[in-house]
């Protein structure tokens, strides 16, 4: 074979081996990359006395089933060791902090909450960890129910959760925040999983 011969074959071979890398990567870019989203979870307590109200508003009004929460960081795509490392170094500069719920809004849908310094910082703190930037300002709130309702229905919802509002203890102590994956295309949320905890220092 001649050297010319030799060195074609050789730089095909780079060449196929380099476009083989180069698809690789993207795949892996495909698979790797996902919705996160930072939530604080509730005391035990507080997630009992929620699930009871979340279970009755749907027994009537339907929507999916999720885990009680108030979302920090809203749905941001990254690799799932990008995600877990951003909340591991978020969580190093934060401590556990007071929230209390407010009143139900006027769809029914969610627990408005006090924005409180400490509520609005960790909110802060944590969208420029993770380099989120959400459509509206935080507003921190808790879901108690999803999904598109007539007004007549918005009505019904927030009578409901007014009379079941009661059953809620109001002020509690947020000591973890949870990294969560949560495809917003998936309305069903049957995809939807808790990736990680993070417990947050306390005094
Ligand atoms: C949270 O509230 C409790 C009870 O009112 C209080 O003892 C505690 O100091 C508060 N924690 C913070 C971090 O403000």
């Amino acid at each position: 074979m001649s050297y010319h011969l030799i060195l074609n074959k050789f730089s095909s071979f780079i060449g196929i081996i380099t476009l083989s890398l180069f698809i690789y990567s993207i795949s892996m870019d495909v698979q790797q990359h996902n919705w996160y989203s930072v939530w604080a979870l509730l005391p035990q307590d507080v997630t009992e006395q929620v699930k009871k109200v979340m279970n009755s508003l749907r027994s009537e009004l339907g929507g999916p089933e999720f885990e009680p929460h108030v979302t920090v960081v809203g749905a941001i795509r990254l690799t799932e060791d990008e995600a877990r490392e951003k909340l591991i170094k978020a969580c190093d500069g934060l401590k556990a902090y007071n929230m209390t719920i407010e009143k139900v809004d006027n769809t029914g849908r969610l627990f408005l909450l006090h924005k409180t310094p400490e509520v609005m910082e960790t909110g802060a703190h944590c969208w420029s960890h993770f380099g989120y930037k959400g459509e509206t300002p935080y507003m921190p709130h808790l879901s108690i129910l999803y999904g598109d309702l007539s007004e007549e229905e918005k009505k019904r919802a927030q009578e409901k959760a007014n009379a079941l509002d009661e059953s809620i203890k109001k002020s509690f102590p947020i000591t973890r925040l949870a990294l969560y994956k949560t495809d917003p295309e998936d309305k069903a949320l049957e995809s939807w999983e808790k990736v990680s905890e993070v417990t947050l220092k306390s005094d």
